[in-house]
C-alpha cells in the first residue's frame, strides 16, 4: 500500500544565513523523503522561512530595510542555499502569508472556545526609550550570581547560572542601551496544564506510524517521561502565546496591540506552506486535498501521515506545545518527529573565528560539490538524537575512497571498452556469476530498505559500499584490460564490462536518495530513464547503447577545504570602542558575530590589564584531583550538568562524601561520558548556592576567548594521579 507523507523541515529564522549546521536537518530529511518516492509512496516534502518575531524586527530596522523587505531577500537566500545542496522541497513557503494567519487564527480560535486559552497579567522589563517590552536576550547585566559583566537576561555564559531578568545588576537594554523598568501587561496563555493536555501528550508520545516504527525516538521519548512526570503528576505549565506590539507577527483576533508568539506560528507555518502547495497545484490541474492530512478525522480516514524533522534544540516545542494545539483544535496530530543532533567540526562547536562557522553559500561559492557533504552527512546519520561531527580530513578520505575510488572507479575502469570495442553497446550478464550476484544483492536489500527507512543512512551506507567492494572485485578478479589484449576474448570482454555496469546501475540506485545528481549524470551515461527502487533482477538488456563515459566525480583536496575555512574565517579582533559607543552598538545584540566580538574584546582588554600576581595568591586557590563519580542532567537548566566529585573526602562514618558541583558544560559533554574521569577541581572555593542547589567548588575547563565558540574541555590529569592530589 502506498504511503501519503506530508513531511516538514524546521523552519529556519528569516533573520540569518544557512550554515552546515542546518544542513544537516534538512539533507536527512530530504534523503527520506527521496527514498519513500523511489519505493512508489506519496510524499508532499514542504518548509518554509520562519519570520516573525522581535529577532528580526529589529534585524531590519538595522539594515534599514522593513521586515517584509528583509524577509523577502532573506527567502530567496535561503531558498537559493536548500537548492544547491539538493535539499528540494515541493514548496518553501513563509509564515508571513495568508495561509498561515488563516490557520493560525482557526487554532487559536477553536483552543479558545475549547477553554484552552486564558489570559494573565505579567510583569516583564520594558524599554522606555524604544517603547517595547524586551524579550530576555535583549537584556543584558551583570550577572547575579558571579559578578560577570554583559550577561544576558536568561543566563550567564561566565558561570553557567541561569535565573530571570529581573536578577540582573544594572540591566540594560541591548536595544537603546537604556535602563529597563518593570511593567505590567496583559498575556494570552495556552493552557497546557489542563488535564485534557496532559493526558493527550502521555498517550500520544506511545505512538507508532504507519510503518511501525516509533513516533518518538527513544531519547525523545525519555525527555518526553521527564517532562511529563510520573503518570499522575502534571509538571507542565501554561505556554505564554502573546507579545505586545511593537512585534512584526500577527494581532490575535480581538485583541488589539496584542500579537501572536512566533513560536506559536511558526509551525503552523507547516500547514500554511502545504496549502500554499495545494493551491499552486490545484491551479496547475493536479488536486491535493489538504484537509485529508490536516483533519484529524479525514487523516484517521485517509491513513496520512505528518513527519517533522527538526534539531533536537526544539523537540519541547514540537513535543507539547504543537501535538497539544492541533489535537485541541480538532486537527490531525503529528505522526513521527525525527530529531536530530547539533553538528560539531573537527570535534567543536562550529566557531567563528577558527572559520567552522561555514555557510552554505560559501560552501558554493567556492565549488565545492555539494553532493560530498550529502554524502559524509549520511555516513554520519544514525537515526538518533547524537550530535554530528564534521571531521574534516574524515570527510576528504571518505569522499576520495568511497565515491571517487570504490563507487565511479566501477564504471571509469569498464565503460571505455564498451565505447570503444563494442559501439557503445551493453553484452549480456555474465552467467558465470548470477547466482553469486543475485545472492549477495538479496542479502544487502532488506537490509539497506530497513536502513534508509529508520534514517541510518550510516548503515545503508556501509551496505551499499560492501556491495560496491563486490563489485570491484569482480572487476579485479576478471581484469578487462588483460582480456582486452587477449585474442578471442571478446565476448568474455563484453560480457564482464557489461555485468560491472549492470552493478554500478544497481549501486547509483541504492545511492540515489543521498547523491541525485550524481544519479542523474549516471542515468544519462547509462541512457536509461529515472531508475526507481529496484527489486526484481533486472541486468541491462543485451544491445542496450550508453552514452560515452565522462568523469563522474573529482576528489577532494585538502587545500579546497583550507580554502573554504579561509572563506568563513571571522578576523575578531575589534577596533577600542569607546563606552558610549558600546552602548549604541548594543543594538546589534541579536548578532552573534557581535557578541563573539564583544567577548574576544573583553578578553584582551582583561590580558592586558591583568597585574602578575604572587605565588601566594597563586596558593590560595587549592586545586585537587578529582573522580567524577556521577553526572546528570540539571532538570530546567539549558547549560548545566550536576556532578559529585570524589576528592577524597569523607564523612564522620568514613564512607566517601563527594561534592556537589553544577558545571557549565552541558553544550559540549553527554553526562553518561564523563562518569568515571579525573579531572581537576577549585575544591576551596565557597559554597554557592544556586538554584538548583549547593554547588561546592568548580571544575576547570578550557574554552577561547569567545566564551565557547570552539567548544569546552575539561582538564585532566596524566596517569598516575588520584583523587584528593594537590595541583600546584
Ligand atoms: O529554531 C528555529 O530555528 C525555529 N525557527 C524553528 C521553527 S520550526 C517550526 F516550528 F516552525
Ligand atoms: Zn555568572
Amino acid at each position: 500500500m502506498p504511503r501519503k507523507i506530508l513531511v516538514t523541515n524546521a523552519l529556519p529564522y528569516a533573520n540569518g544565513d544557512i550554515h552546515l549546521g542546518h544542513l544537516v536537518g534538512y539533507i536527512q530529511a530530504d534523503i527520506w523523503v527521496r527514498f519513500q518516492r523511489m519505493r512508489g509512496h506519496s510524499v508532499h516534502y514542504v518548509c518554509a522561512d520562519d519570520t516573525h518575531g522581535t529577532p528580526v524586527m529589529l534585524r531590519a530596522e538595522k539594515e534599514g530595510l522593513t521586515p517584509e523587505q528583509l524577509i523577502e531577500r532573506v527567502h530567496g537566500e535561503h531558498l537559493r542555499d536548500f537548492t544547491a545542496f539538493g535539499v528540494a522541497f515541493d514548496n518553501y513557503h513563509s509564515t508571513h502569508s495568508t495561509e498561515n494567519r488563516f490557520y493560525a487564527e482557526d487554532i487559536y480560535g477553536k483552543l479558545k472556545t475549547g477553554g484552552l486559552i486564558d489570559t494573565r497579567s505579567i510583569e516583564q522589563y520594558y524599554d522606555p526609550v524604544k517603547e517595547m517590552f524586551l524579550p530576555d536576550r535583549f537584556i543584558k547585566g551583570e550577572c547575579p550570581k558571579c559578578g560577570a559583566a554583559d550577561q544576558y537576561g536568561d543566563n550567564c555564559e561566565a558561570c553557567g547560572a541561569a535565573y530571570a531578568p529581573t536578577e540582573l545588576k544594572d540591566p540594560y537594554s541591548a536595544v537603546s542601551g537604556a535602563k529597563p523598568v518593570l511593567k505590567t501587561s496583559e498575556h494570552y496563555f495556552f493552557r497546557l496544564s489542563d488535564e485534557r493536555a496532559v493526558a493527550f501528550l502521555r498517550e500520544w508520545t506511545r505512538g507508532t506510524n504507519a510503518a511501525g516504527e516509533r513516533r518518538l525516538q527513544a531519547e525523545a521519548a525519555n525527555k518526553m517521561k521527564e517532562w511529563l512526570g510520573e503518570e499522575g503528576e502534571n509538571k507542565l505549565s501554561d505556554w505564554d502565546i502573546s507579545r505586545d506590539a511593537p512585534y512584526f507577527g500577527f494581532e490575535i483576533p480581538g485583541a488589539p496591540g496584542k500579537y501572536f508568539y512566533v513560536w506559536l506560528d511558526a509551525p503552523i507555518g507547516y500547514l500554511a506552506s502545504f496549502r500554499n502547495l495545494a493551491d499552486k497545484r490545484a491551479a496547475a490541474g493536479e488536486a491535493i486535498v489538504v484537509e485529508d492530512y490536516t483533519d484529524a478525522v479525514r487523516a484517521a480516514t485517509a491513513g496520512t501521515e505528518m513527519v517533522h524533522f527538526i534539531g533536537k534544540d526544539i523537540l519541547y516545542f514540537h513535543a507539547l506545545f504543537w501535538p497539544a494545539m492541533l489535537k485541541f483544535a480538532g486537527y490531525a496530530t503529528p505522526s513521527q518527529l525525527c530529531v536530530n543532533g547539533f553538528l560539531t567540526v573537527d570535534g567543536a562547536k562550529m566557531s567563528k573565528s577558527r572559520g567552522t562557522f561555514i555557510t552554505a553559500h560559501s560552501y558554493i561559492a567556492q565549488k565545492l560539490n555539494p553532493e560530498w557533504l550529502r554524502y559524509y552527512f549520511a555516513g554520519k546519520s544514525n537515526g538518533t538524537m547524537e550530535d554530528v561531527d564534521l571531521n574534516l580530513d574524515d570527510m576528504i578520505a571518505k569522499v576520495n575512497s568511497d565515491l571517487v575510488g570504490k563507487f565511479v572507479n566501477i564504471a571509469s575502469r569498464c565503460a571505455g571498452f564498451i565505447g570503444k570495442r563494442f559501439d557503445g553497446r551493453l553484452g549480456e550478464f555474465d552467467a558465470t556469476f548470477e547466482l553469486d550476484y543475485k545472492l549477495k544483492w538479496h542479502s544487502a536489500f532488506k537490509t539497506i530498505v530497513l536502513a534508509y527507512e529508520g534514517r541510518d543512512y550510516g548503515r545503508a551506507l556501509r551496505e551499499i559500499m560492501h556491495l560496491a567492494d563486490i563489485a570491484n572485485q569482480y572487476v579485479n578478479d576478471h581484469k578487462p584490460w588483460e582480456l582486452a589484449k587477449q585474442e578471442g576474448q571478446e565476448a568474455r570482454l563484453h560480457a564482464v564490462c557489461s555485468t560491472a555496469l549492470t552493478m554500478f546501475r544497481d549501486l547509483t540506485c541504492y545511492l540515489k536518495p543521498v547523491l541525485p545528481a550524481l544519479a542523474a549524470q549516471v542515468e544519462s551515461f547509462l541512457a536509461i530513464p529515472a531508475i526507481r527502487w529496484q527489486e526484481q533482477w533486472a541486468p541491462l538488456p543485451t544491445g542496450h547503447t550508453i552514452q560515452p563515459y565522462s568523469h563522474l566525480m573529482t576528489r577532494v583536496e585538502r587545500k579546497q577545504i583550507d580554502a573554504l575555512l579561509e572563506a568563513n574565517r571571522e578576523s575578531l579582533a575589534p577596533a577600542a570602542a569607546p563606552a558610549a559607543k558600546e552602548a549604541k552598538d548594543a543594538k546589534a545584540a541579536s548578532s552573534q558575530q557581535r557578541h563573539a566580538e564583544k567577548q574576544q574584546h573583553a578578553a584582551q582588554s582583561a590580558e592586558t590589564a591583568a597585574a602578575h600576581i604572587s605565588i601566594d595568591d597563586f596558593t590560595k586557590v587549592e586545586l585537587r584531583i578529582a573522580r567524577i563519580v556521577n553526572a546528570e542532567h540539571v532538570d530546567g537548566a539549558d547549560k548545566l550538568i550536576r556532578l559529585q566529585l570524589d576528592i577524597g573526602e569523607t564523612d564522620e562514618a568514613g564512607a566517601a562524601k563527594p561534592r556537589q558541583v553544577f558545571a557549565g558544560i552541558k553544550s559540549a559533554y553527554d553526562p553518561a561520558s564523563l562518569v568515571g574521569r579525573l579531572t581537576v577541581m577549585v575544591a576551596n572555593l565557597a559554597p554557592r548556592k544556586m538554584k538548583f542547589g549547593m554547588s561546592e567548588g568548580m571544575v576547570l575547563a578550557a574554552s577561547d576567548a569567545e566564551g565557547q565558540t570552539a567548544g569546552l574541555f575539561l582538564l585532566s590529569p596524566d596517569a598516575g594521579a588520584t583523587p584528593g592530589m594537590r595541583v600546584k
